[in-house]
This record gives structure tokens, sequence and C-alpha cells, in this order.
């Protein structure tokens, strides 16, 4: 994961915590813990993106590169404000359920089969991609 697109993935993550969509989510979980907790999925983003991370939120990072399967995920999602995921981590119905508290997903790809996007939309989940423009450059953009 190169470092540019890792610190756009925060800033963005972090400017949700002022979108007008999520403020009112956002001060509830603020008035339950001094910080809203994220979930990473691996644990080798690189250490300046989550040492910026770690400034405005709660992190909580799964032990290995590997990739953690659904029922880990979905225990490790409850309580979440937001999670940092990547093509492999399937977000469905089934982990949605689970996670009443998420509001940001934010994930390290162009694609987004992994997640349900329908269930996403109903829940009000801010989703934040990466975008490649037909030049091939990348940015990134946030939508529900
Ligand atoms: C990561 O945590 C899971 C669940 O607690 C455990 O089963 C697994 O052995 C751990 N893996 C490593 C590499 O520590
Ligand atoms: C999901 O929530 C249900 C109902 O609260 C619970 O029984 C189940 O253990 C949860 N699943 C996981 C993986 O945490």
């Amino acid at each position: 994961m190169d470092r540019t697109k890792i610190c756009a993935f925060v800033f963005l993550l972090i400017s949700s915590l002022t979108d007008k969509e999520t403020c009112s989510a956002t001060v509830a979980t603020r008035m339950a813990s001094s910080k809203p907790s994220v979930f990473l999925t691996r644990n080798d983003y690189p250490e300046e993106g989550v040492n910026l991370l770690k400034e405005h939120f709660e992190l909580d990072t799964w032990n290995s590169s590997v990739g953690i399967n659904k029922e880990e995920l979905t225990s490790a999602l409850k309580g979440k404000f937001g999670v940092f995921c990547s093509l492999n981590d399937k977000i469905d119905a089934d982990v949605l359920k689970n996670a009443s508290d998420l509001k940001v997903i934010a994930t390290m790809s162009v694609g987004f089969d992994h997640l349900d996007l329908k269930e996403i939309k109903n829940r009000n989940i801010y989703v934040i991609r990466l975008i490649r423009e037909p030049a091939g450059s990348e940015h990134f953009q946030g939508y529900f």
C-alpha cells in the first residue's frame, strides 16, 4: 500500500467526522468515548498513515496482513465507527447486521464487489474508495 494513498484515505476518513450526514452519529459516538473507533483489517498499513489515524481514532487492528475471515470481521466491527478494508474483505448484509454503529467504510480499492452497496446505502454508511481516471491517475471519492 503506498504512502500517498493511505494518507489520502486517512484525510477522507477524518473529514468524514465533520460531514453533515455523519455528524450527529459522530456526536453520539463521541459522547460514549473520547474518540470514535476504527477497525483496520490488516496490520501492514504504513506507520505514517496509522499514526495519523491514531490522533483522531481509537484503533483496533487485525493481527495479520493475510486477511480476516467473515466471522472475525463481524465480531470486530461491533461498536466500530469506521473500517479500513481492502478488496478481500467482504462486507455483506450479514456482516452489516451486527455492525450497527458503523458509519464509514474506507476501501483501498477501485472496485467494490466486496461491498453490499444496497445494504450500505440503507444504513446510511459513507463509503470512501479509490477512483481511477481513464488517463491512469488515481484519486479518492467519498459517497453514500
Ligand atoms: C489472530 O487472532 C486470531 C483470533 O484471535 C487467532 O486465531 C490467530 O491465531 C491470530 N493470528 C496471529 C498470527 O497471531
Ligand atoms: C451477531 O449478532 C448476533 C445477535 O446479536 C449474535 O448472536 C452473534 O454472535 C453476532 N455475530 C458475531 C460474529 O459477533
